[in-house]
């Protein structure tokens, strides 16, 4: 048996106390949180996997040709993202934050506190942070082939269009560092903002889960936490864009649109005249109906896909956007459908009533799904949150 009270350094240089019992370790942090993880897992990632440390900015400035506009990444709602090269040679990723507040200084605190301990194959990896003077950085390992949404809408769409067994590895991949943050992280983690620039792909294209500074921790047996409403325009679950209340299943949602956009090629909401917008969901669901399943692949593929596969990532798919969030399955459940392991809930997904023509003959003959969506979408723009559009080239 294992058991040892120790104080050692944390985020900030703040005192943590480490509680090492039974093989795992309870880490709490001066903020509150407390975070447990497997003792001998710990220690084999420490001797696998560089582990964080700050950085100084004069480091940082060097490393990124002081953060000369030819090395910007991005820009999204905290900042800038900078790709820069470190002495030793290694391509890290720096987020700089253009606004310092005591608001940003929380965010980033939670991040960082996260980030840091966080290790799977499908999230990406934190390498340290800078906070000197009113600067504050974030140094991420860099992702040599960028973002999905790059891959999708960006410039690589066209040069380097991803083909399908690619798209699945993605799916796959990106749900099961989804699992993890749901399922396995201690305390769970909801990420709030799954969307296409935030799946970033490593030199072999597989798929890391970023940006946990919208992340909240819930206490194991809470349904719900307090949130300042956060998320992306299209990819919000519509109890959260009127109440503002996220949980796992308003990720599920997200994720639900980011694969209707890896199937499709489409972006999440598409405006069809200056007045009118219509989301992914709106278009993709009549063409389920109707079994036209060739319509939704991207024609980018130039066919070649793998037909089983395509429906199930749309059927899926789906299955997560559906407006009650009781009836969304898990991201466990989306794993396991995903890889094709449950013959059984994928038949009974297929049979699913949302599938049948009378919801083809509802939307056809007029109203209802499509254009309660689009009133949806306008009450969305009245709430004034901190939507935004994917702002990614
Ligand atoms: N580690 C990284 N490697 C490569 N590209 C990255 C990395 N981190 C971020 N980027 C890219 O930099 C850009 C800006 O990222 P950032 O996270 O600031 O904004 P965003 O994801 O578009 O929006 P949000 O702020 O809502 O997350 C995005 O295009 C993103 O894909
Ligand atoms: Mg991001």
């Amino acid at each position: 048996m294992d058991i040892h009270l120790e104080r050692g350094e944390g985020g900030w240089g703040s005192l943590v106390e480490r509680l090492w019992l039974f093989g795992f370790v309870a880490e709490k942090f001066p903020t509150g949180m407390t975070i447990i993880h497997e003792s001998c897992e710990l220690a084999r990632r420490g001797k696998e996997q560089p582990t964080w440390r700050v950085f100084s900015l004069k480091e940082l400035h060097s490393a990124t040709n002081n953060f000369n506009y030819d090395n910007k990444l991005g820009e999204g709602s905290f900042g800038s993202v900078y790709w820069g090269q470190l002495w030793d040679g290694s391509q890290i990723a720096v987020k700089r934050l253009k606004v310092w507040s005591n608001r940003a200084e929380t965010e980033f605190t939670v991040e960082l506190e996260i980030l840091a301990r966080i290790r799977h194959k499908n999230l990406l990896s934190l390498r340290g942070y800078c906070a000197e003077g009113q600067e504050r950085l974030i140094v991420y390992e860099y992702m040599q082939n960028l973002s999905l949404h790059s891959h999708l809408h960006g410039h690589h769409s066209f040069e380097c269009p991803l083909d399908w067994n690619r798209r699945m590895n993605i799916a796959i991949g990106s749900a099961e560092g989804i699992v993890y943050l749901h399922h396995q992280a201690t305390p769970h983690i909801i990420h709030r903002d799954i969307k296409a620039s935030n799946v970033l792909l490593d030199s072999d294209f597989q798929a890391r889960v970023a940006d946990f500074g919208f992340a909240m921790l819930i206490p194991d047996g809470t349904t719900h936490v307090p949130t300042k409403g956060k998320g992306t325009l299209g990819y919000l679950a519509p109890e959260y864009a009127m109440m503002g209340k996220p949980n796992e299943s308003c990720d599920v949602y997200s994720f639900g649109v980011l694969l209707l956009e890896l199937a499709s090629g489409r972006r999440p909401t598409e405006k069809l005249s200056s007045t009118v917008t219509q989301s992914i969901v709106d278009w993709a669901l009549p063409l389920v109906c109707e079994k036209k399943f060739s319509e939704i692949a991207d024609p980018r593929l130039n066919g070649i896909y793998v037909e089983g596969e395509l429906k199930r990532v749309v059927l899926v798919a789906l299955m997560c956007v559906q407006d009650l969030p009781e009836k969304r399955p898990t991201m466990l459940d989306v794993v396991e459908l995903l890889k094709g392991e449950s013959k059984d809930k994928f038949s009974h997904i297929e049979n699913s009533e949302m599938f049948r023509s009378p919801l083809t003959e509802e939307i056809n003959n007029g109203t209802s799904v499509v254009e309660d969506r689009l009133d949806y979408i306008s009450e969305e723009k009245e709430l004034e949150r901190p939507l935004k559009e994917n702002a990614e080239l």
